[in-house]
């Protein structure tokens, strides 16, 4: 359990907080490729760290992230016409361009603009995604190393979905291994991404799984090892990058996937899912089951990327495949099944279906924590010392540098006397080209 004063520190992210300043310090995903695919295409509103920010690509096809309220009298740049290298606002006409700056002012003289200018960030495409940095310019890292945006296209599907809740608790299942042989039971033998692996027999077999976590230079390495034959333990093996990237240790040859939770404010965070194959392309099916929302995606409601099933409708709870057991709690697919869940550590209303007063941070202070939360208390301590260090002595947080994101899930099988982080010490780092070590 965590005090009211610790959860506070560890969870918001808005400016001047202590992680949100930890936050500032990585590259974070903004938004898809896809959301501003072409030169002139409408600016989309960007909230994160509970910032609130305009993202458009200008006539010359440039990027920019820039304050989403205009200089003038603070409208919404959102309403802007997206017009000859840059954004301008549909009030009075002030222009601003991908810096920020504004260009013109029609009703005065062009000496008018010097002075103007909203703030900005960098924002760049890598990996089919659009990234950001929202920290001290003179401490802005390299791009970011994270495997999964350094593989071709045709070996990456990436896809993010709206959850109703702080981000921690979305990442804290991101690490708990522990929950899947109940949540995600039925899933292992008929999600088309997750079936007729090797190892997922021991997940449903053992749920007793025992945890040790090792620290790493940018975070920590979970391993769960369950019973299997022949004097051996089934390792899954997650790494957790600060501030909040992890991937879900792989199963047979089906693509890797995992996540990066990204606050939008305190109450709500972007959860970015990823799926990628280092060694070979994904399949039509693979993409084709993805894009149906299966694996770790979801389906959406149309024009969005808020999920079809969420609290509005009760994630189209199903009481019957909860009792006949085709789903365990009742909420079809992994994503929602994890998002629901995640969504209802915080009061709901009955009548309503909304969140109470009291936001979307679970309350820390009731909580229990048990020997399979091990990831997790070892995932805050270290976030706590980064969030430490960072505000006394403005030491860099462990994940900033690129090659320390060059780190892979695995899932093995090893003799029950074998220490698990030095027998997979190599295959734990990126070997770019080949495939992940999996069970
Ligand atoms: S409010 Fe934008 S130009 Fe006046
Ligand atoms: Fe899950």
């Amino acid at each position: 359990m965590l005090t009211k004063e610790k959860n506070d520190q560890i969870t918001q992210t808005g400016p001047g907080t202590p992680m949100g300043d930890v936050y500032r310090r990585y590259w974070l995903p903004a938004l898809l490729a896809e959301e501003l695919p072409e030169a002139n295409c409408p600016p989309v509103r960007v909230q994160i760290l509970s910032e609130f920010l305009v993202g458009f690509r200008d006539s010359e096809g440039r990027l920019g992230l820039i304050d989403e309220f205009c200089a003038h009298r603070c409208v919404s740049l959102w309403f802007g016409r997206n017009e000859d290298k840059g954004l301008r606002c549909p009030y009075h006409g002030w222009k601003f361009d991908i810096n920020g700056q504004c260009i013109d002012v029609p009703s005065e003289s062009p000496e008018f603009c010097k002075n103007i200018k909203l703030q900005s960030y960098p924002l760049v495409e890598r990996g089919g995604v659009l990234w950001t940095y929202m920290g001290p310019p003179d401490k802005q890292p390299p791009l970011p190393e994270y495997e999964f945006c350094t593989v071709p296209a045709t070996r990456r599907f990436i896809s993010k979905r709206h959850q109703e809740s702080n981000w921690l608790q979305a990442l804290e299942g991101g690490i708990d291994s522990s929950h899947v042989s109940f949540l995600h039971s039925s899933n292992l033998e008929d999600d088309p991404l997750f079936k007729s692996a090797g190892g997922n027999k021991y997940n449903i077999q053992d749920l007793q799984p025992v945890f040790e976590v090792v620290e790493t230079q940018g975070g920590i390495v979970i391993g769960a090892r369950r019973n299997a034959e022949d004097d051996q333990y089934y390792w899954r093996i997650t790494p957790f990058l600060i501030p909040s990237y992890t991937q879900v240790p792989p199963r047979g040859d089906h693509p890797v996937h995992g996540h990066f939770w990204i606050p939008i404010d305190d109450d709500n965070c972007w959860a970015w899912s990823y799926d990628y194959k280092p060694d070979r392309d994904l399949t039509e099916k693979e993409i084709w089951a993805m894009s149906q929302g299966k694996g770790v995606h979801c389906e959406y409601v149309p024009g969005t990327y808020i999920p079809k099933a969420n609290k509005d409708n009760n994630y189209l709870m199903d009481r019957e495949a909860q009792r006949m057991g085709s789903t365990y709690s009742g909420v079809e697919g992994i994503a929602i099944q994890d998002g629901s869940l995640q969504e209802s550590m915080v009061g709901i209303n009955p009548i309503t279906g909304r969140r109470v007063a009291w936001g979307g941070t679970v309350d820390r202070t009731k909580e229990a924590l048990a020997p399979t939360d091990k990831g997790i208390m070892m995932a805050r301590r270290k976030m706590f010392d980064a969030i430490d260090a960072l505000a006394k002595n403005d030491e860099t947080p462990p994940g900033v540098d690129p090659e320390q994101q060059k780190v892979r899930s695995v899932s093995t099988l090893l003799k029950r006397d074998k220490v698990f982080h030095e027998e997979v010490e190599e295959v734990l780092r990126v070997n770019p080209g080949t495939g992940h070590t999996s069970v």
